[in-house]
């Protein structure tokens, strides 16, 4: 990715987090990212502000409070004290975490609303088409359609709301996007989003009428504000737009524009489109960058809670710790695209290159300085070609790395940097300075071992300075036991700026050797499998617990469950670090009465013909036998299955679906299908034994 800035301020920031769901690896990956690069500006002795934080309001966190019996403030409150109790927890480097409810954060956004309509780019119309729930995304297509984003039905909405002029921006952002090709990254979003443009905007609907849970329109308060622009403003009115504080226009006029929003690629059309668009509409510079990161798969899906296959950071953190994970997420994956996550490669990667590579390394270097000197950094002395050709490397390799990761190739990097790593083993090895052949002198013996100690101790304070901003925690032990002090006070003091070779000083006390990365044993993989397994079960027991439980009543209760107790009693901001997970569970075990699921009239049917719906490319036409009477039926199937191989087949269709229309055909009914991988690829369901048809699914 291209050089994003060399200027001396750097403003980050990353996605704020839906508060529907627990957090997982997925949002830790994003946010863990962001925090790297800001401790690496940092060090270099740039100005950083790092943000991150919740985005509160919308449909879609009305209804999981309401499914799980909360009112939408208190539900929020708990799932954002989670957000920040686990970057507390995994020590991330935020330096605000702003909340989409707060007043400094609801002020600004009606500022905004405000500027665009006194500016004439917000006008009053009225909206009928369909809405994506779970994307808080207007779709542009006929009703029925699923979403082109997530796969799930869409509602048609009817409302009167203000509008965005949008189309007004087409050129100037195909222009801007043309003129400043580092501002949407990687290259393959950037096609995508200029594709998108050049195939014609419409006005945006920037507001809601039908639910409440929103930041009210100012001067016409039936309309709450379009949850993207109430979201995306997020990142100015942080540092203070809106506010009349001097301390807050001054932050403001400091860090904006950001230098680099950090996002999942399945948001970049609002960071690229509507974003620049809003800000160009109120006269505020655009951000320099929008970075999109791939994403985290797990089982070959995205880590996602609707998918139900998510891991959570606390467990890897508990198991091996948290640089750890850092570690992995930011070598193992290669940023932009997507990503395996796996106990077994995380593992894998853990043992070789921090257990055996980095830490072992370090441990024997600093035991045989305590063993051999003392505990004091011997003099090199004379060195030679061994010496030149490390020293060499730890140059070449201090340049590349810079580079590799200020380009966020942080695979690459990071490969770059454990290369000396390996080269310093590889000296170590060579040189051998425990063995002593009997035709050396002890002087030279002595002569050697300082040598070679000196030589390498000031390869891993190298690797060690660099690697700070990925393994902070490990590598402020290895800078105190290499007599170096406080590296967290050196780094904030931008003084691992500059990382020349020869930056020791003879006589430097060691501390002594502290472990750093004790070998994962086999049992780690299974002691991090029961923890997920353990976590889901206490999740379960809080729902049974049930979402009305008082306080009380769960004096005794298991820390899932007393999430529930403080969110009912309304203090769940506070909640403590780790023992606050299962309001959120809640939303995601919330059940169903058998009254409920017999209102679904499940049936099995036999196609008897299926067809391409003309100018559709998703859509079969079917028609099924239900035994006692035929219907037509359009399924999305288009793309994955031949109409000629469904005939004589028996599906199962959900019969008593209220009639729709689509491309101007009508759908009595819907076939029931798994959704499977990203796309949600459907896969029929059927059955091993034969059924007759018209048989009911109960
Ligand atoms: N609230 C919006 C963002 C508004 S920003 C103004 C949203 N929230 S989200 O919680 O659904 O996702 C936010 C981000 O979490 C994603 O963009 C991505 O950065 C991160 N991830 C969530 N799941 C992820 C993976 N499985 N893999 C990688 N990142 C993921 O969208």
């Amino acid at each position: 990715m291209t050089e994003v800035s060399a200027q001396q301020r750097f403003y980050i920031t990353t996605p704020i987090y839906y508060v529907n769901a627990r957090p997982h690896l997925g949002h830790a990956y994003s946010t863990i990212v962001c925090d790297a690069v800001a401790r690496a500006k940092r060090a270099q002795g740039i100005e950083t502000w790092f943000l991150t934080g919740t985005d509160e309001h919308g449909q879609k966190i009305e209804r999981s409070a309401a499914q799980a019996g909360r009112s939408p403030a208190e539900f929020a409150s708990a799932i954002s004290g989670e957000f920040r109790a686990l970057w507390q927890r995994l020590g991330l480097s935020c330096d605000d975490f702003i909340r989409t409810t707060e007043p400094r954060h609801v002020r600004g956004v009606q500022k905004l609303f405000r500027v665009l309509r006194d500016r004439g780019f917000i006008y009053k119309g009225s909206y009928t088409g369909q809405y994506c729930v779970s994307d808080e995304l207007y779709v542009d297509a006929p009703p029925g359609s699923v979403c082109p984003d997530c796969g799930r039905p869409t509602e048609t909405v009817s409302e009167e709301n203000y509008f965005f002029k949008l189309s007004a921006f087409e050129r100037r952002l195909l222009e801007y996007y043309e003129e400043h090709p580092e501002f949407i990254q990687p290259e393959a979003r950037r096609n995508e989003v200029m594709a998108f443009v050049r195939g014609g905007l419409k006005d945006l609907s920037v507001s809601r009428t039908s639910f409440r849970w929103g930041i009210p329109v100012p001067d016409d308060e039936k309309h709450v504000i379009y949850v993207w622009m109430d979201a995306l403003a997020n990142y100015i009115t942080a540092l203070g737009y809106g506010s009349e504080d001097p301390a807050d226009k001054a932050r403001f006029e400091r860090f904006w524009p950001a230098d680099v929003h950090l996002i999942g690629k399945e948001i970049s059309r609002f960071h690229c489109v509507y974003w620049p668009a809003f800000l160009m509409a109120a006269g505020l510079p655009l951000p320099r960058a929008v970075v999109a990161n791939g994403w985290l798969l797990f089982d070959k899906s995205k880590m996602s809670k609707s998918v139900g296959n998510i891991v959570r950071a606390e467990t890897v953190a508990e198991v091996l710790g948290v640089d750890a994970l850092r570690y992995f997420l930011l070598r193992e994956i290669s940023f932009g695209q997507d990503g395996n996550f796996t106990f077994e490669a995380l593992v894998q990667r853990y043992n070789g290159d921090l257990a055996n590579g980095y830490g072992n390394l370090v441990s024997r270097v600093v035991a045989m300085v305590h063993r051999y000197f003392g505990g004091r950094l011997p003099e090199a002395g004379e060195t030679g070609e061994a010496e030149a050709e490390l020293r060499g490397t730890a140059e070449r390799v201090t340049r590349e790395f810079a580079a590799q990761f200020e380009a966020m190739d942080f695979a690459r990097a990071l490969e770059t940097l454990w290369s000396l790593v390996a080269a310093t083993d590889g000296y170590l090895t060579a040189a051998a300075p425990w063995k002593k052949p009997t035709k050396r002198t002890d002087e030279e013996q002595v002569r050697l071992q300082a040598r070679v100690l000196r030589v390498a101790a000031e390869a891993i304070r190298v690797v060690t300075a660099l690697a700070w901003p990925v393994i902070p925690e490990s590598a402020a032990k290895v800078w105190a036991q290499l007599g170096l002090g406080d590296m967290k006070q050196a780094a904030q003091d931008g003084k691992l700026k500059s990382i020349a070779w020869g930056g020791m000083a003879s006589g430097t006390a060691f501390a002594e050797p502290a472990p750093l990365f004790p070998r994962a044993e086999k049992d780690a993989m299974e002691r991090m499998q029961n923890l997920e397994n353990e976590n889901n079960q206490s999740a379960v027991a809080a729902v049974s617990a049930g979402p009305t439980a008082s306080a009380g009543q769960t004096a005794q209760a298991t820390p899932a469950a007393e999430a529930v107790a403080a969110a009912t009693a309304g203090q769940a901001a506070e909640v403590a670090p780790g023992a606050e997970t299962a309001a959120a569970a809640v939303v995601e075990k919330a059940k169903i009465t058998i009254e409920d699921f017999a209102k679904v009239e499940l049936r099995v049917a036999q196609v008897l013909v299926a067809e391409r719906v003309p100018k559709s490319d998703k859509l079969l036409r079917l028609e099924v036998d239900l035994g006692d009477e035929k219907r037509q039926i359009l399924a999305g199937i288009a793309q994955y299955y031949e109409p000629e191989k469904l005939v004589g087949r028996k599906v199962v269709i959900v019969a008593n679906l209220a009639p729709r229309k689509m491309r101007g055909l009508e759908s009595n009914g819907m076939v029931v299908a798994a959704s499977v991988g990203d796309e949600g690829a459907p896969v029929l369901a059927g059955f091993l034994e034969d059924v007759p048809v018209g048989a009911r699914l109960k």
